[in-house]
């Protein structure tokens, strides 16, 4: 299984619910100087969407997982929140809408991790702007520091109604200098000390920027200009910090 099922999606809920001061305040800042619509691509369960429009902004939000959608529209619905929703991969959206901003949060574009997939992804959000448009985003960073070989490790929480979400994560067979990590999770939902149910999820990643810069290029390739990268959020650059997420902003070429 590829996308993100319903136990990951309770496990995600109740393990990283709120987002940091800072990272929400960073998005702040691009959602309150946006000139028109805006978007947020792998919007997940809306961590960071709904913060946003209580403060009153509208957004758009796509994500490939309908679980985690589901979960996402429910609260819209209970707060009657005026939102498009879609379901739909990056590479694969057609939305009726041009964006001021497009903007994707915790590093999750690094979950596209096939160079085609990526390629496409970037030219369809270009698409996606209006000209002139804003679009910022996080990905990992590659570091040679990674340790990117065997590895699993496991953790567990608790629902308010008592039901037990246990995640295992295996991670195995890396090359040390590849640029992607695969992982398998597995979910496992307990309830008075049985297992109900079990799901697994093909997890990995793609630490971009590996024997140098290249995401510059690949982001002016597909239509954009004015690219900066910042390592922190409160929009610096230090280079000693790589191996972090690495955030970049850049615009849709007039
Ligand atoms: C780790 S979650 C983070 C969600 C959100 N960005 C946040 O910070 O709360 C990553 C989300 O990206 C979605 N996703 C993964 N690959 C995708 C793709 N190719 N197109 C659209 N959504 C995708 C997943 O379904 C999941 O909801």
């Amino acid at each position: 299984m590829k996308h993100y099922g319903k136990i990951c999606t309770m496990m995600y809920d109740l393990d990283k619910p709120v987002v940091p001061d800072m990272d929400l305040a960073f998005f702040l800042n691009y959602v309150e100087k946006a000139k028109g619509p805006i978007l947020q691509p792998m919007i997940g369960t809306g961590r960071f969407a709904l913060p946003l429009m209580e403060k009153g902004f509208k957004i758009d939000g796509v994500d490939v997982s309908a679980d985690m959608l589901a979960k996402y529209r429910r609260v819209c619905e209970e707060r009657d929140y005026d939102v498009n929703i879609y379901e739909s991969s990056l590479a694969e959206m057609k939305l009726p809408e041009r964006y001021a901003l497009v903007f994707i949060t915790s590093g999750s574009f690094s979950l596209i991790i096939d160079d085609d997939e990526i390629s496409r992804s970037l030219a369809n959000i270009n698409q996606h702007l209006l000209p002139g448009g804003t679009f910022v985003f996080e990905v990992s960073e590659y570091h040679d520091a990674h340790q990117l070989d065997h590895h699993w490790n496991g953790k567990w929480v608790k629902s308010p109604d008592g039901e037990i979400v246990l995640q295992s994560v295996v991670q195995n067979d890396q090359d040390q200098n590849s640029d992607i990590v695969h992982s398998l999770v597995r979910y496992e939902l307990i309830k008075d000390g049985k297992l109900v149910d079990t799901e697994f999820l093909e997890f990995s990643l793609k630490f971009h920027n590996k024997g140098g810069d290249t995401l510059k290029a690949l982001l002016e390739k597909h239509g954009f200009e004015d690219v900066v990268y910042y390592n922190a959020y409160d929009k610096t650059y230090d280079p000693d910090r790589r191996g972090f997420n690495l955030i970049i902003e850049c615009q849709k070429k007039k």
